[in-house]
């Protein structure tokens, strides 16, 4: 026999794409929420592998390897990459496993969209442990993968002995080229793909509060200096505080800090304000801002059933947050804070704002942030939130449309 059965070359090529996409997926996947989706088909395509090598394992035991090539110490070396392959694809997914089944924050894995997996009974305190030891071995198995197409090209290239032939199909050497081929494009490809989708930034994200110079773009052409606007409020006749309606297509959105998986992005879909604020007489402002807690989302059901429930805003007893301000003071020309109490999870806390204004009279464009001290409302209790910040940032922008009511 000289080469190796039809099995046992079909599971060969099947691991070894499903490798290279496997590892690619793993150091490409964005942490945070907008990696959700990769992240489940991470592990997915990792539970793949194992049982695939399962019954690759068993396969081998059933069915016998052609005769080796070579003898002495290349023979030794090609058979300890062969051996490190398999203790690879048993050890790497199980690492993924077990660190998933340990993360502090409880995240579900469904396989595929469809098998639920069930977390492996292992104590959370070898979360760090298990997740060095993935990487690890995710560098090892590339280490292998190396070495291994290192010694299929000097048997190609130097020996010339048509070692490609025992695994390739049908022993058609240009099918196995192809193959090998295929596999390190699609690494390649599946790499550059994945990495490249990280950069989408939400709109809140794209102008972060600290980010001066993003924010400058946004104020006013002709923004009046402090004096001059002082002045100018001297003079005229304070008139009645205009009254602001929100345009559709505002928004809200939330992030907080998740240790070393990143952070957690999300948004409110329902919520409303009813401000009176003239932005020359911050100190007359009148704002309130109702948020429909059980609108929040973080792009994935399971984690917004998580959000909605007791340990996070208990949506049932507690379905709004409110935000209240009687007054504003300007901090700089177009920019203000508004300090107030937030109502939330039957709490209310004082709770400070910072915004800014752009646009002209009765048609402007708002946009602020706030930090939210998460474990003075109780929100987060319990082991899955124990990564998680204790501050969360929240930011807001939206367009509004103001009317001047009749004295
Ligand atoms: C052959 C199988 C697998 C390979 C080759 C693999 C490879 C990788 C690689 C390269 C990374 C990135 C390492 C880093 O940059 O930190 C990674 C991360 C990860 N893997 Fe896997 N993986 C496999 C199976 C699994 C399985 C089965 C699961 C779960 C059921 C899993 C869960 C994870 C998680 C949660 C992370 C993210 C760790 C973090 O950065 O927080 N992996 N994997
Ligand atoms: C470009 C990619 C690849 C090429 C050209 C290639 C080529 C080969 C060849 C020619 C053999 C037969 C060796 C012999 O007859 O002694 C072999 C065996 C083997 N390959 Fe690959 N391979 C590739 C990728 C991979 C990958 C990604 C894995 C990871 C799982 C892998 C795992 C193995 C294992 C474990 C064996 C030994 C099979 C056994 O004896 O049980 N190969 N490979």
């Amino acid at each position: 026999m000289t080469r190796y059965s039809t099995g046992a070359i079909a599971l060969h090529w099947l691991i070894a794409f499903a490798l290279a996409f496997e590892l690619a997926l793993g150091f490409a996947m964005p942490r945070g929420v907008e990696g959700f989706a990769l992240f489940q088909l991470h592990k997915s395509v990792g539970i793949a592998i194992l049982a695939l090598t399962v019954v690759r394992l068993g396969w081998r035991l059933a069915h016998p390897r052609p005769a080796p090539l070579e003898r002495g110490l290349a023979h030794a070396a090609a058979h300890g990459v062969h051996v490190g392959f398999y203790a690879f694809m048993v050890l790497a997914p199980l690492t993924g496993w077990a660190l998933v089944s340990t993360a502090p924050v409880n995240v579900p894995t469904v396989l595929f969209g469809i098998v639920p997996l069930p977390h492996l009974p292992l104590p959370g305190s070898i979360n760090e442990m298990v997740e060095e030891t993935h990487e690890l071995l995710a560098w090892c198995g590339i280490a292998l993968f190396l070495l291994h197409v290192a010694g299929a090209l000097r048997h190609e290239i130097l020996l010339r002995d048509r070692l490609l032939e025992r695994m390739a199909p049908g022993g058609s050497r240009p099918l196995g080229g192809l193959l090998a081929l295929g596999v390190i494009a699609l690494g390649i490809a599946a790499f550059l793909a994945i990495g490249s989708r990280q950069a989408p930034a939400s709109e809140a994200e794209a102008l972060p509060p600290q980010a001066e110079q993003t924010a400058e773009a946004v104020l006013p052409e002709a923004t009046p200096s402090p004096s001059e606007e002082a002045t100018a409020t001297a003079e005229e006749e304070p008139g009645a505080i205009p009254q602001w309606k929100i345009r559709p297509g505002g928004r809200l959105a939330f992030s907080v800090g998740n240790g070393d998986a990143g952070t957690i992005d999300g948004s409110f879909a329902k919520w409303q304000g009813a401000i009176a604020f003239d932005p020359d007489r911050p100190e007359t402002a009148d704002i309130r801002i109702t948020v429909d807690l059980a609108s929040a989302s973080v792009g994935d059901a399971t984690q917004d059933g998580m959000l909605a429930g007791d340990e996070f805003f208990a949506v049932s007893q507690f379905g709004k947050a409110v935000f209240s301000a009687s007054s504003a003071r300007q901090t700089a020309p177009g920019r203000y804070t508004a300090k107030g109490t937030l109502q939330m999870k039957g709490m209310t806390l004082p709770q400070t704002i910072s915004f800014r204004l752009a646009g002209e009279g009765l048609h402007r464009k708002a946009q602020g942030s706030a930090t939210i001290a998460r474990t003075a409302f109780g929100i987060g209790e319990g082991s899955a939130a124990e990564s998680l910040d204790p501050n969360v940032s929240v930011s807001f922008s939206f367009e509004a449309d103001g009317t001047v009511p009749a004295n």
